[in-house]
């Protein structure tokens, strides 16, 4: 690789990430279905229809798995709790075995000498909770902040950070208004709604974590940059919707207590009666932003209901996703993303990474990490307070609506014998993050 941690300052973080369902194997070990476990056995949804029933095993092979996040010489490993492994039905009765393993996970990254970095919602709900409308309705919150509880009452004393929910934009609109994640719905009423109800489910969680004593709580968010097509006002106007529905909705209401007019524009009718007064509890105090980051998006107007915009190709380098690369794009974000929102806030990128077909010599992967730290290491030096950056992810995993096919990992897996074989990447990173000094 061109960068190494030596070109990083003294305490900038490293750290790979990864999320429950989508390596543990989630038929085993006493957790509860799952609103995914639905999307995927109906056709049409998955490909193949693959589910995350064995996954990378990792609920009997996380012992193994973290040797290798410590052999690469990552700080930090970020990771998922499953809300139905802890609690089967999302309320109630507990699942005992759930939160021993989860108990045992986080000493056994601690005996490594790595920080534990606790997500804990990555997209699995249960299906008790999704029989009950899950996202749309507004208990949620209440739901949320009591598993919240549960987990972290067991395991939140040894976490080095904590964030509620991974990616809203996901959880709410790609799942409730475009239909490509479960619960797979096509319906505005319900997206708008799912877009507050994951906002203030957050804004519980951080509180309740602060309640348990716990520290370094954040939000993580994922950005995708939205250009216009081509130099239409009516392309302009388009991509400023995508942006305002992907990106501003969300970080407006966690760091400013607002939405954008531009959303509110399509969504307001929608959204729940009273949602102006919920934003003391989204807008709780947390202490750090993350930021997931792979692509960007060129966007032209559709004719079409609202918010009348279709992607379209671009001309740039893609990745197995199909997704173009455009570390540009993350400077670009970093830097606004601190003006408008975050201010002296720290910001980690939590996630960055990419799919290829690459399966060992993954010389592609090597070229697109180097070239995002490289983004990094531009913002730092505008002063942006980057404290740290996460590769998705350690292991080739289940991709969800593309099932096992994508393969996003440092580390190869043979999804027939579970074998894992680092790939050329790790290789070079562990490398790049011996060189220079290490964090204490
Ligand atoms: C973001 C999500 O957090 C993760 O679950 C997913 O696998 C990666 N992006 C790649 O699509």
């Amino acid at each position: 690789m061109k960068h190494a941690r030596a070109d990083f300052p003294k305490d900038f973080l490293f750290g790979v990430a990864t999320s429950a369902y989508q390596i543990e194997g989630h038929a085993q070990g006493g957790a509860g279905r799952t609103h995914w476990d639905t999307f995927a056995a109906s056709p049409g949804n998955v490909v193949r229809g693959e589910n995350g029933d064995v996954a990378c095993d990792h609920l009997n092979r996380f012992e193994q798995d973290f040797d290798l996040v410590r052999e690469a010489g990552f700080d930090c490993y970020r990771f998922s709790t499953s809300w139905a492994r802890v609690l089967p039905d999302g309320r109630g009765q507990v699942n005992q075995a759930g939160l021993d393993y989860y108990d045992r996970l986080a000493d056994a990254l601690l005996e490594r000498g790595i920080r534990p970095c606790v997500t804990l919602y990555h997209w699995e709900l249960p299906s008790a909770l999704a029989d009950q409308g899950g996202w749309c309705n507004r208990d949620i919150a209440d739901w949320f902040a009591d598993y919240t509880q549960v987990i972290m009452g067991r395991i939140g004393d040894r976490m080095f950070s904590a964030a509620p929910i991974n990616e809203p934009w996901c959880v709410s609109w790609l799942s409730h208004f475009e239909g490509h994640h479960a619960p797979g719905l096509r319906d505005i009423r319900a997206a708008a709604r799912a877009m507050h109800h994951v906002l203030l489910a957050h804004g519980r969680a951080i509180q309740a974590m602060r309640s348990l004593g716990m520290g370094n709580l954040g939000a993580v968010f994922n950005l995708e940059w939205s250009e216009p097509a081509d130099d239409s006002a009516e392309a302009r106007l388009a991509a400023d919707r995508y942006d305002a529905i992907y990106n501003r909705f969300f970080l407006g209401g966690v760091f400013n207590k607002e939405y954008p007019q531009t959303a509110l524009e399509g969504l307001e009718p929608h959204l729940p009666k009273g949602w102006q007064n919920d934003f003391e509890t989204i807008g709780t105090r947390v202490d750090w932003c993350g930021l997931n980051y792979y692509t960007r998006k060129l966007i032209a107007p559709a004719d079409a209901a609202w918010p009348s915009l279709q992607e379209v190709p671009g001309p740039l380098p893609k990745t197995q996703m199909g997704w173009e690369i455009d570390p540009s794009a993350l400077t670009r974000f970093l830097v606004r993303t601190r003006k408008d929102y975050t201010g002296t806030l720290p910001i980690y990128i939590t996630e960055n990474g990419m799919a290829s077909e690459e399966r060992v010599q993954d010389d592609d992967r090597i070229d697109y990490l180097d070239k995002h730290l490289a983004a990094v290491l531009d913002v730092l030096a505008q002063g942006v307070p980057v404290n740290g950056y996460f590769v998705w992810s350690l292991l080739d995993n289940y991709e969800w609506a593309f099932g096992y096919e994508k393969r996003f990992g440092l580390v190869d897996v043979d999804f027939e014998t579970l074998v894992r074989t680092p790939k050329a990447s790790f290789m070079a990173l562990k490398s790049a993050l011996s060189e220079g000094q290490s964090v204490s």
